[in-house]
């Protein structure tokens, strides 16, 4: 039996297998759905649940822990399905358990699990339960990373529960950060994390933050991957968080073009559009990614990073190619509202790719440059020139 601290168990499950999370995240070192039983000496409470797959064997322990008693409380700091798939399973088992959660979590589970009698107990900012000799506090943590999300901290033991905060895709068979083997892959995997599931909220990772650092945790008991502790990996986990959801003041503005070409046109485009962007931005970062072959994650991180960019594609099938709606298909749909993008593309026939793509980008609120520059097969030495001019007044419109 894995106790964490006295009356708070681990009771996660592992799942080292995963390599691609929510269907479009790589996950190279599987990851966990943590989970933790806390008993009081009258109310014992189950802390975040677990994905349906892992049920099973999620309740066998917390069976183990239980010895025969009952739990009185399931507590659900998010929703998604992650932490959710299961929690009928949990109910089937015992059938008088209370959930309790927040409001807006209140109403996903009854969606997610179908049962619109279900009746959470919902807890506001402040809101607390008592164990008997250990208590349950609940913070609402919004956005962190859906609307549901909220902590819950047990001022007793000093253990923060974060749910997704702070977590990480990386699955060690070890709980606490002191005895991770593979660090560098760790903090790969730590900084991934953040960049797919974080980085869009970063107003609400600091406001996260500034909760836990009320706190002062000991631990912060995460829903994925090692538990964090003070003296280890915590404070400098919490420090990255801030670094990365902080803007850089007077930070170079960063232009990204992103691109496919099939026999080198539209790269051609692009190498000239660059020249155009760095004549009229000199102190702007400039870079030119070719999509074919690359890591599209790394591509996303790029492109929700950069203050502006620009897409080019040629013309298949009379839309853009797959690889651009790939990465379109992993765009912040948060902060893309009013970013600055551009639209570029060698075509032969009929050149739909680039009004598709304006397209798409409006319904996301983007501010799509209204120029769109496309020219038919091989770019003369005219079209280039022109290409280098389309970035140099896209670049100033920037200004
Ligand atoms: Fe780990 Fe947002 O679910």
């Amino acid at each position: 039996m894995n106790e964490l601290a006295s009356g708070v168990y681990n009771v996660s499950v592992l799942n080292p297998g995963l390599r691609v999370f929510d269907v479009e995240m790589c996950t190279n070192y599987g990851t966990s759905y943590n989970s933790y039983v806390v008993c009081g000496a009258s109310k014992i409470a189950i802390i975040d649940a677990n994905h349906a797959t892992f049920a099973d064997e999620w309740l066998a322990k917390i069976e183990a822990v239980l010895e025969g008693r009952n739990p009185h409380y399931l507590v659900l700091n998010h929703t998604e399905p992650d932490h959710s798939g299961a929690v009928l399973a949990c109910l089937e088992k015992w059938p008088s358990l209370t959930i309790v959660c927040s409001n807006s979590a209140a109403l996903m589970i009854k969606n997610i699990s179908n049962r619109a009698n279900l009746a959470p107990q919902t807890v506001k900012d402040g809101d607390s339960l008592d164990l008997g000799g250990l208590t349950l506090e609940f913070f609402n943590a919004p956005f962190l990373h859906w609307p549901d999300t909220m902590f819950t901290w047990l001022p007793e033991r000093k253990i923060a529960f974060t749910c997704d905060f702070l977590g990480v895709h990386f699955c060690e068979p070890q709980v606490f950060d002191h005895r991770i083997v593979y660090s560098r892959e760790y903090a790969t995997s730590f900084a991934e994390y953040y960049g797919a599931i974080m980085a869009p909220f970063a107003p609400w990772v600091l406001k996260g933050l500034e909760k836990l650092e009320l706190l002062s945790p000991e631990i912060v008991a995460t829903s994925h991957g090692p538990l964090l502790t003070r003296g280890c990996l915590l404070e400098q986990a919490m420090e990255n968080y801030r670094q990365w959801s902080t803007k850089p003041e007077n930070s170079a503005a960063k232009i990204s073009v992103f691109y496919c070409s099939a026999y080198g046109y539209t790269r051609k485009l692009a190498e000239r559009i660059v020249e155009g962007i760095s004549k009229a931005l000199p102190q702007s970062e400039v870079c030119a990614y070719d999509l074919v072959g690359a890591d599209l994650c790394l591509m996303a991180s790029e492109l929700n990073s950069s203050s502006a960019f620009l897409l080019g594609s040629p013309t298949i099938n009379k839309t853009a190619l797959p690889t651009i709606w790939s990465l379109l298909a992993h765009i912040d749909a948060v902060n893309i509202v009013k970013r600055p993008v551009a639209l570029f593309g060698s075509y032969g026939w009929s050149g739909e790719a680039l009004p598709h793509l304006a397209e798409r980008l409006s319904t996301l609120k983007a501010a799509v440059y209204e120029t769109q520059f496309k020219v038919q097969f091989a770019p003369t030495q005219e079209d280039l020139a022109a290409a280098e001019a389309f970035g140099n007044e896209f670049a100033q419109s920037l200004k």
